[in-house]
């Protein structure tokens, strides 16, 4: 499949931050209509390019709305499935997070594959792999995963193997830490970047907890799409790929940027150490490279920059 050009496609999640992202790379590429299906408990219709190519419909993976599944699938070509409960879910309600990302994925790959879908690209986690230290996540590495979530993300995954092997081909992304416009919709998590950004607004320092050295992978949304879009494409399928920038961030650097970017006069400030203390959680991206000939290209400082004039009203 070369090109998303006048192709039907579905994109789960599609009303939340990477996913309404995404919504907008595809219109780009040309696609002839995009059905959206969220359950809008974090993402926000309003997060969608408005255009008559695109769908949006109330569905909650995981409940008695799967049901209608086939329907929303069919003619579908290309089903890219972001909709989940997210990592901090997982502590206070397990049993949602293994509802929607576990049997309302598996309803979601069967219908696929009962519906004769072309391709189905998972956006899968780093949390997957479980462990918070060590080199680069590999892809050949056994996972691990620690949390209800990467349990979920990882389930996933294995489905889609399965469920893929009568015709249906799969792509994995394991994506690492995604930042940029729109990430904070209004409920639950708020990630370093976004509340260290609404602290430097609203003049209070920056914070840092412990020495500030743990480290992560950062990688700009716009970044991410591609990547998406072209999992969607390549020739190859049967992949599972890290989505990164393959660079380590301190908390530090990273607030020293963010710092910069905002054109604020302020100080970090420490509090106690955390469970993230001597963490590091970066993807080795070589293998993405390889396959789809794709790497991040957004420097962090211009994706920080393009991050906090969203946040300022100027994304
Ligand atoms: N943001 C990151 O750094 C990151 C990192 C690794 C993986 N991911 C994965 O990427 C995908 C998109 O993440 P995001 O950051 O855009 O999250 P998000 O919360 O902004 O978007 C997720 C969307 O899914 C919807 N949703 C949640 N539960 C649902 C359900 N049961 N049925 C239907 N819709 C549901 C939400 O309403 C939301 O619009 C997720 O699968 C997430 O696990 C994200």
């Amino acid at each position: 499949m070369a090109t998303l050009d006048e192709s039907v496609v579905v994109v789960t999640g599609g009303a939340g931050f990477i996913g309404s992202h995404l919504v907008s790379g595809l219109l780009k590429a040309g696609v002839a209509r995009v059905l959206v299906l969220d359950s809008l408990r974090y993402g926000d219709p309003a997060n969608l390019a408005d255009s008559d190519r695109v769908e949006v419909v109330e569905h909650c993976f995981g409940s008695k709305d799967d049901a209608a599944l086939a329907r929303h699938l069919d003619g579908a070509d290309v089903v890219f499935h972001l909709a989940a409960e997210k990592h901090n879910q997982s502590k206070d309600s397990p049993a949602a997070v293994m509802d929607a990302n576990i049997k309302g994925t598996h309803a979601l790959f069967a219908a696929a594959a009962e519906s004769k879908v072309r391709r189905v690209v998972f956006s899968s986690s780093l949390y997957a792999y479980g462990r918070t230290n060590g080199g680069p996540y590999v892809e050949t590495e056994v996972p691990e995963p620690r949390t209800v979530y990467g349990i979920s993300k990882l389930a996933g995954e294995h489905l889609l193997w399965h469920l893929a092997q009568n015709g249906l081909e799969a792509n994995v992304l394991r994506y690492l830490f995604v930042y940029g416009p729109k990430q904070f919709a209004g409920m639950g998590y708020k990630s370093v970047i976004i509340k260290n950004f609404e602290r430097l607004r609203a003049g209070l320092p920056p914070t840092v907890y412990g020495d500030g050295r743990q480290s992560l992978d950062y990688v700009y949304v716009d970044d991410v799409v591609e990547a998406t879009m072209l999992a969607a494409t390549a020739e190859r399928t049967g992949l599972t790929l890290n989505v990164g920038s393959g660079r380590k961030t301190t908390v530090n650097e990273l607030l020293d940027v963010m710092i910069d970017v905002s054109g604020k006069k302020a100080k970090k400030c420490s509090e106690p150490a955390d469970w993230t203390a001597g963490s590091s959680r970066v993807g080795d991206v070589r293998r993405i490279e390889e396959q789809l000939g794709w790497r991040a290209t957004t420097p962090l400082e211009s994706g920080l920059a393009r991050t906090w004039a969203w946040m300022n009203g100027n994304g």
